[in-house]
C-alpha cells in the first residue's frame, strides 16, 4: 500500500509495534528444551491481548500463529511440538493485522550458544538487511535494495536464497512489488514516498536454493545448509525509511 494519511501511518505503526513486542517476548523465551509449539502459543496469546490477528492464519489458513523454522528450514516452518536444542538457529516470523493494517517481521535467534559460523551467518544477514534499508529511498528503483543486500552477501562469502523475497505489505500480507535480495535488471519500479514494504534477506553458506517439504508449507534449503533471515516492515520516505516493526 501507499500510506497517504496520518491515519495510515499510525495504523501501520500500531501493528508494527505489536509485532515487535511479540518478537521481543518470544525471543527472550528461546532456550534449549522449549518447544516451537510453546513459542507459537505465546504468539497467539499476545496477538489476542493486542486485538491483532495472525496474518498467515488469516490469509493462508496456515497451521500456526507464526512461522517457526529450525535448522535446515529456511521459512514457513509449521510451529508443531519440536524441542529446540542447544546450538540451533530458530527463525520466528510474525506477521499480523489490526484495523485493516498489516505488518511483517522476522528474526533468526540462536538457541543457547551456537558455533561461530552460525553467529557469523546471523551477523552478516543483519548487515545485509541494514544495507537494504539504507538503499530504500523514494525516487530510487526497487532493485537498488537487492543490489545493496547482494553486495554484503558477496563480500562476506554467502549465497542469497533465490526466490525468498521481501514484498509490499500494508493492506494485505503480500502486495506488490517483490523486493528481491539481489540486483534484478527488471526491478526498475520506482520506490514511491509512502510505499510500505518488507526487506528480508535470506543468507546461507550453501547452494542458495530451496525446496518445499512434504507438509506443503515448510521451505527447506536445497542442500540442508542452515540459513538466516531478518525482516522489517518500513514506510518509504525521501530520507531513511520509517521502520515500523
Ligand atoms: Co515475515
Ligand atoms: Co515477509
Amino acid at each position: 500500500m501507499i500510506a497517504t494519511s496520518e491515519q495510515d501511518v499510525n495504523g501501520l505503526k500500531e501493528i508494527g509495534k505489536i509485532i515487535r513486542i511479540i518478537l521481543d517476548d518470544v525471543e527472550a523465551r528461546v532456550r534449549p528444551g522449549i518447544t516451537t509449539l510453546e513459542l507459537d502459543e505465546r504468539v497467539g496469546v499476545l496477538l489476542a491481548q493486542h486485538n491483532a490477528r495472525s496474518a498467515p492464519k488469516l490469509a493462508y489458513d496456515f497451521p500456526g500463529y507464526s512461522c517457526i523454522s529450525v535448522g535446515n528450514e529456511a521459512a514457513h516452518g509449521i510451529p508443531g511440538p519440536r524441542i529446540l536444542r542447544e546450538g540451533q538457529l530458530v527463525n520466528i516470523d510474525v506477521s499480523a493485522e489490526k484495523n485493516g493494517y498489516w505488518a511483517d517481521s522476522g528474526r533468526s535467534i540462536p538457541v543457547g550458544k551456537v558455533k561461530d559460523h552460525l553467529a557469523d551467518l546471523c551477523r552478516t544477514t543483519k548487515m545485509a538487511l541494514e544495507a537494504g534499508i539504507q538503499a530504500a529511498k523514494a525516487g530510487f528503483p526497487v532493485n537498488s535494495i537487492g543490489r545493496a543486500v547482494e553486495a554484503v552477501a558477496k563480500k562476506k562469502g554467502y549465497q542469497i536464497i533465490d526466490g525468498l523475497v521481501g514484498h509490499g505489505v500494508g493492506r494485505n500480507i503480500h502486495e506488490p512489488p517483490e523486493v528481491h535480495n539481489r540486483y534484478l535488471p527488471s526491478g526498475r519500479e520506482i520506490l514511491e514516498e509512502g510505499l510500505v514494504i518488507t526487506i528480508e534477506p535470506f543468507l546461507t553458506k550453501g547452494r542458495g536454493n530451496y525446496r518445499e517439504a512434504d507438509d506443503g508449507w515448510t521451505l527447506l534449503t536445497w542442500d540442508g545448509s542452515p540459513s538466516a533471515q531478518y525482516e522489517h516492515t518500513m514506510i518509504i520516505t525521501k530520507e531513511s525509511p520509517i521502520i515500523i516493526t
